[in-house]
């Protein structure tokens, strides 16, 4: 039994490359690990969110975790900020950051692109409040997207870091995890290769979107006139639809849209008609469950209730510690 930390951010409705990056691990490691699954609201404030929509988009997370099949006796389900713990442990660790590696870090080096008038230094400490969310539990996997890796390098030299200024084995090294295979990376609609919120409307296919609307971003999605020479490599976007196929439908319909490409006979239009069913299949008794979890605020507050004691019982006993370790003494 290992212990599995992971979160996701509270910026709007969750897609499929949330599911396949994450969730769907999640649902695998529970069954058998001390698995602590929240809500990353402390992060998502470095993009400025309106204090009316955090609520709701918080909820959206947690109505994603349950109707997903996130069991909430299996695993702890909780909200950041609902573990100032974590908060304090982030103070500390930015203690022993250092301003070079942060800059260096791929993901702020992408938020500063894209919102310039708004270069916060949450973005840049970023990957120390990350770390403070796993090594709080003192996590060892961390199940999440190829979008993560470098955060979880970060996370590692925090870790020894503060290991070898204290002369101690405290924390343990925490690794991004998709069980022994690479970690995914679900492209998007718009020949982009990453499914993303922050990527425009057409790019995502989100769980609580209606069937018509599936189809219609999917037959939209970018092609060409179709590949002139046999076993012709396939350009970016055409290998994503393939991507996307792959992770939604069976073995046999990609073998067969696949042989189809390589004998330049394929019609795109007959690959997304078949990619939406598949799609669609997937996403309904997924979108019915979300549903008739919105309206349950009394389950939804018991889960969560029930997950941060447990949550605060993990991370006041790794702060306990630390802050002995650190010279914090009572007096
Ligand atoms: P966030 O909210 O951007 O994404 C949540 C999870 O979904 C994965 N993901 C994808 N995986 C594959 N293909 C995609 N197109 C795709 N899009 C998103 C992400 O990799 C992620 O696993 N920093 C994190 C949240 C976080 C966290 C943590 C995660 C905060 N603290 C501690 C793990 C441990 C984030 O912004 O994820």
């Amino acid at each position: 039994m290992e212990t599995i930390v992971s979160g996701i951010r509270p910026t709007g409705n969750l897609h499929l490359g949330n599911h396949f990056g994450a969730i769907r691990n999640f649902l695998k490691l529970q069954e058998d690990n001390d698995c602590y699954f929240f809500i990353a609201d402390y992060h998502s404030l470095t993009t400025h969110p309106k204090p009316q929509d955090l609520h709701g988009n918080v909820k959206r997370v947690l109505v994603h975790y349950l109707a997903a099949g996130l069991d909430p006796d299996k695993a702890t389900l909780y909200v950041q900020s609902q573990l100032p713990e974590t908060a304090e442990l982030y103070l500390l660790l930015n203690m022993n950051a250092y301003l070079g590696e942060l800059q260096r870090v791929a993901s702020f080096k992408e938020k500063a692109r894209q919102q310039p008038d708004n270069i916060n230094v949450g973005l840049l400490t970023y990957p120390t409040l990350m770390t403070a969310d796993v090594i709080i539990h003192r996590a060892t996997k961390v199940p999440v997207g190829k979008d993560q890796q470098q955060h979880l390098e970060m996370a590692r030299n925090f870790v020894n870091r503060f290991n070898r200024m204290y002369e101690v084995d405290f924390f343990p090294e925490p690794f991004a995890y998709n069980f022994g295979e690479d970690l995914i990376k679900i492209p998007g609609l718009d020949g982009s290769t990453k499914m993303g919120k922050s990527e425009g409307e057409a790019n995502a296919i989100y769980f609580v979107e209606d069937p018509k609307v599936i189809r219609k971003k999917i037959m939209r999605a970018v092609t060409d006139s179709g590949p002139t020479e046999m076993n012709q490599t396939k350009p970016q976007y055409i290998e994503n639809l393939f991507n996307l196929l792959r992770v939604m439908s069976s073995p046999d319909t990609v073998e067969y849209f696949d042989d189809q490409y390589n004998k330049c006979e394929i019609r795109y239009g007959d690959l997304k008609k078949q990619l939406a069913e598949d799609v669609i299949k997937f996403v309904t008794p997924y979108r019915e469950k979300i549903e008739a979890l919105w309206n349950d605020e009394a389950y939804l507050q018991k889960v969560v209730k029930q997950g941060t004691e447990k949550a605060h019982a993990s991370a006041s006993k790794t702060m306990n510690e630390l802050r002995k370790i650190i010279g914090f003494l009572p007096f």
